[in-house]
């Protein structure tokens, strides 16, 4: 059975106190199901910038069997860039980044070439992208890690694309792209999670919503190592 990764995106949500809860849960969660199968379950979370540094610190101290993500990354490596954080400084965090969420393309207008400095950026530091695509059309730069197939009116809706249709999209966009890691995001919960990870081509999903509650993200973490 191939690797599947579950990947939390917690968007720009939860304070401090917050954060430390859904670490503290989680732990309780993990040290309850100690015999749980985890090997073949990559599971990932991206959290807002300022909280990354205690993600880590959190996952560390409670030794939990999870990596942390950004959610974006500068297009420009260190320097004088007001504001940016640069793939550099998240490498001492993280090991993965989205690039490319729908939600960055359409508020914050980030088109095709920055996104494609940005997939360069985390190659350079050594992180993995996770690629966001709305279809089987978008372009994917070269070096991409892993894509996210996300269609947006599936995005917070409540609505899902059906298994069916996301295994088509993922299997044509795995025909035209260099990679091996497709997973797909759009309401994604612990009720259907399974239709999504079983399907042929797809190797994952990515929650965003459902990711926010620590019982919520360990039941669909469950549910991944369950088939
Ligand atoms: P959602 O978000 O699970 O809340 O639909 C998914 C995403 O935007 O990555």
């Amino acid at each position: 059975m191939k690797r599947k990764y579950v990947i939390g995106n917690w968007k720009s949500n939860k304070n401090l106190s917050e954060t430390e809860n859904w670490f503290k849960s989680f732990q309780v969660l993990f040290s309850q199901n100690k015999n749980i199968q985890l090997g073949r379950v990559e599971i990932v979370v991206c959290v807002p910038f300022v909280f990354l540094s205690l993600a880590k610190k959190l996952r560390d101290e409670y030794r939990l069997p999870l990596k942390i993500g950004a959610q974006d990354v500068s297009p420009f490596a260190n320097g004088a860039y007001t504001g940016e954080i640069s793939a550099t400084q998240l490498g001492e965090f993280v090991q993965y980044v989205i690039i490319g969420h729908s939600e960055r393309r359409n508020n914050f207008r980030e088109d095709d070439s920055l996104l494609s400095e940005k997939v360069k950026r985390a190659n350079e530091a050594k992180l993995n992208s996770i690629y966001c695509v709305q279809d089987e059309n978008t372009i994917i730069p070269a070096g991409v890690g892993i894509v996210a197939y996300e269609p947006v009116w599936a995005i917070g809706t409540g609505k899902t694309d059906t298994p069916e249709n996301a295994n088509r999209v993922a299997q044509t966009i795995k025909q035209k792209w260099n990679g091996e890691v497709l997973i797909y995001g759009g309401s994604v919960t612990a009720d259907n999670i399974k239709s999504f990870i079983t399907a042929e081509s797809i190797d994952g999903v990515l929650p965003g919503g459902a990711s926010l509650d620590a019982v919520k993200f360990w039941q669909m973490i469950l549910n991944a190592t369950a088939i």
